[in-house]
């Protein structure tokens, strides 16, 4: 996407400013936001500011956008009407402390840094309107699933404001409370290393099997698109999916005979449990 300055500066009479966004941290899935936003026209490149501490990266956004970039965290976070914090992990508490005071109380603060809890932003920035969200990596093309709560703080009204900006990396479910949020991270956020493990292992296994690399990739690839995209489809369950082509006696059955003695239900049901379990850490120690 390349920015029309002319275009967009006809627009500016009709632009909103109080509905305006300002990333926290413009790495990879702040643009994945900001890329998302602008594509749907959710909000135009000027409600959007960033902030980061690299020139080049800044220049980069602003000329790829046409998105006000600045270097000071709270010069961002002082224009927007939501504050979207996207740094890593351990930059959350330098970044907190520096936007100490800058945010006010019609703003909502919306985080998708993981591990950092609710109550960790509202005691640091002392502000009551706070939403946390959990994306993955598909998000980065749009094909994410986000879960995301918030605080009783945020109206009805900021909540759709706050899904229309998650749509940009996706799909969104709402849950009731950050227990749900360390589940979607073990579940959905974490998912796609279980897909990546299983895709390279099949991939091994076809090559294993005497295919050259590249074939054993596409098919792959095209089978795990295809069975997920049936999947969903014909709303059946995985197991009515399976039983449907497992004949007696059949490959299907003698794969699935194997696959249980391997235990890999259980293999994916304790690596969901320990991701789980990981989070509920990490934002404790957070
Ligand atoms: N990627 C995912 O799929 C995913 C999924 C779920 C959640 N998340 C969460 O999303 C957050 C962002 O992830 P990401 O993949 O976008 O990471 P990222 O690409 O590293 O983005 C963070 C950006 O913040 C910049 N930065 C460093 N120090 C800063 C500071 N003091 N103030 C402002 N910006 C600063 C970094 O610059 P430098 O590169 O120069 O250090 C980097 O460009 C993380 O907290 C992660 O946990 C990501």
């Amino acid at each position: 996407m390349h920015f029309q300055e002319g275009k967009h500066r006809d627009l500016e009479s009709e632009i909103d400013m109080s509905k305006c966004y300002s990333f926290i941290g413009t790495g990879v899935m702040a643009e994945a936001i900001i890329a998302g936003l602008l594509r749907k026209g959710t909000v135009s490149n000027q409600q959007i500011i960033g902030s980061h501490p690299r020139a080049a990266r800044r220049e980069e956004l602003s000329n790829k956008y046409g998105i006000r970039m600045v270097e000071s965290n709270r010069e961002a976070a002082s224009s927007g009407s939501m504050i979207i914090l996207c740094v890593k992990p351990q930059r959350t508490n330098k970044v907190l402390h520096e936007l100490k005071g800058a945010v006010n109380r019609q703003q909502i603060v919306a985080s998708i840094i993981a591990g950092t809890r609710i109550e960790t932003i509202r005691r640091e920035l002392d502000h009551p309107a706070i939403v946390r969200a959990m994306p993955n990596t598909p998000a980065q093309i749009g094909q994410g699933i986000t879960a995301w709560t918030a605080t009783a703080e945020v109206s009805e009204a900021e909540q759709d404001e706050v899904r229309a900006m998650l749509e940009a990396l996706g799909k969104t479910v709402r849950v009731e409370n950050e227990r749900q949020i360390d589940m979607a991270t073990a579940l959905s956020a974490t998912g796609p290393t279980y897909v990546f493990m299983v895709m390279e292992a099949l991939i091994d296994a076809g090559v294993h099997l005497g295919f050259s690399r590249h074939v054993a990739q596409e098919l792959v690839w095209e089978m795990m698109l295809g069975s997920v995209s049936f999947a969903k489809e014909s709303r059946k369950h995985p197991a009515e999916l399976r039983n449907m082509v497992t004949s007696p006696g059949g490959t299907s059955a003698e794969a699935i005979y194997q696959m249980e003695k391997g235990g890999l239900r259980t293999v994916l049901s304790k690596a969901v449990w320990a991701a789980f379990q990981k989070s509920e850490a990490l934002g404790r120690n957070g």
